[in-house]
């Protein structure tokens, strides 16, 4: 279907490679201030890019779809968590952590993994990572763009599980500083995981700007039924991800088409902004307890309240969390009874290229760390160091 060219609001054009001039003797000519298509153009193509993501900025990303598969009715009551064989759109985008847009994504690094579900209660987000135990640099794990869009154009379509694991709040009580702490696991073995459901991709973009570089999430994003845990690095994630989303964005970035609800959305108290792009609420006021606001208190939300108890006697003050012992038991256990020799042998490997560059005292420092982890791996990084300075 042939579709003819106008300007960005329409009008039409025969050709958007000439411009209007005056044309002088000798060839050339004179532009003009009244030329709407040069200047339009012109000054578009200047504001092109954004700022792009500060972490986690190179990416790929699609559209599909997430099934319940378990009924987890007892644990929560977010609706789309709910009746198996629910089904919930969902926007997934997967980055490296640490490469600005244009790095390779080749070399051994973090993947982050985020999926927005568009659920009837509004959006909630799912931002985590993912560490791959992946081969040192040289063997070229597959890239991250082509992968994924060509399995998806093949109809190859790719699959994830959603597990949960719970707690009794009994159990949370006395469970200790691991609870919260992002840098630890719950053992598996005493709290089993439990299927939830199935994400499967099934669409690409069509555009990666529009879907996938304009694409917001955040894990403050979160439907009734789900909370926030008391972890201070959750809670300035919180803050940070939307922060940086104004920045790069714009205020209106909830408006865009990939990350606008789809459910009805009715926050009058936000409005206004550059870029806003829905009814703005037309003429409703401002003020939300006015007899005359149509804005009426969600049933929902107050059904489904959740508290935190606060220690008794706490203190508000800067706690400091200190490394100890309790911090090597993990990665010992990982060592000790998860790894076996080839593993360890290229986990030690990945460690110390990464240590290749880095000043001696740091390379001491790092050795003499894994030590406590278990003293052979010191002795491995320190052999492997050797090795490598003679080379
Ligand atoms: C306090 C610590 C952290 C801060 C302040 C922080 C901040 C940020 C910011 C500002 C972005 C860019 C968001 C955007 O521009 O749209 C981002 C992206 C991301 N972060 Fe973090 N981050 C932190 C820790 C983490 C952790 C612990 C994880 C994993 C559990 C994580 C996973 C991700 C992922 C997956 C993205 C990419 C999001 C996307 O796909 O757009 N971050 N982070």
């Amino acid at each position: 279907m042939s579709k003819p060219f106008t300007l960005a609001e329409g009008q039409p054009i025969t050709d958007p490679s000439v411009s209007t001039t005056l044309p002088v003797r000798g060839g050339g000519g004179i532009t003009t201030l009244g030329d709407t298509l040069l200047i339009e153009t012109l000054s578009h193509f200047n504001r092109e890019r954004i700022p792009e993501r500060v972490v986690h900025a190179k990416a790929a990303g699609a559209w599909g779809e997430f099934e319940v598969t378990n009924d987890i009715s007892s644990l929560t009551s977010a609706k789309f968590l709910n009746g198996v064989g629910k089904k919930t759109p969902v926007l997934f985008r997967l980055s490296t952590t640490g490469g600005e847009k244009g790095s390779a994504d080749t070399v051994r690094d973090v993947r982050g993994f985020s999926v927005k579900f568009f659920t009837e209660e509004g959006n909630h987000d799912i931002v985590g990572n993912h560490i791959k135990s992946q081969a040192p640099s040289r063997y070229k794990p597959p890239g991250l763009d082509d992968d994924l869009w060509e399995a998806i154009s093949r109809g190859q379509f790719p699959a994830w599980k959603l597990y949960v694991q719970v707690m009794e709040p009994e159990q949370a009580e006395t469970y200790g500083r691991g609870l919260f702490d992002i840098t630890k696991v719950w053992s598996h073995k005493e709290f089993p995981l439990i299927e939830v459901g199935q994400m499967m991709l099934n669409k690409n973009p069509e555009n990666y700007f529009a879907e996938i570089e304009q694409a917001a999430f955040s894990p403050s994003n979160m439907v009734p039924g789900i909370a926030m845990t008391p972890d201070p690095m959750l809670q300035a994630r919180m803050f940070a991800y939307p922060d940086a989303q104004r920045y790069r964005l714009g205020v209106n970035y909830t408006q865009l088409p990939s990350n606008r609800a789809i459910c009805p959305v009715y926050a009058p108290f936000e409005r206004d902004g550059m870029g806003t792009i829905t009814r703005n609420y037309g003429g409703d006021p401002n003020y939300v307890r006015s007899s005359l606001s149509p804005g009426i208190p969600s049933q929902v939300v107050s059904e489904v309240r959740h508290t935190e108890r606060i220690m008794q006697n706490a203190v508000l003050g800067q706690h400091e969390i200190l490394v100890d012992e309790e911090d090597y038991v993990q990665p010992r256990d990982l060592w000790n009874r998860v790894f076996d020799e080839n593993e360890k042998r290229r986990w030690v490997d990945n460690l110390a290229e990464t240590l290749e560059d880095v000043p001696i005292q740091l390379k001491e420092a790092v050795a003499e760390m894994f030590g406590k982890v278990d003293p052979r791996i010191s002795q491995m990084i320190g052999a492997r160091a050797n090795a490598s300075s003679r080379l």
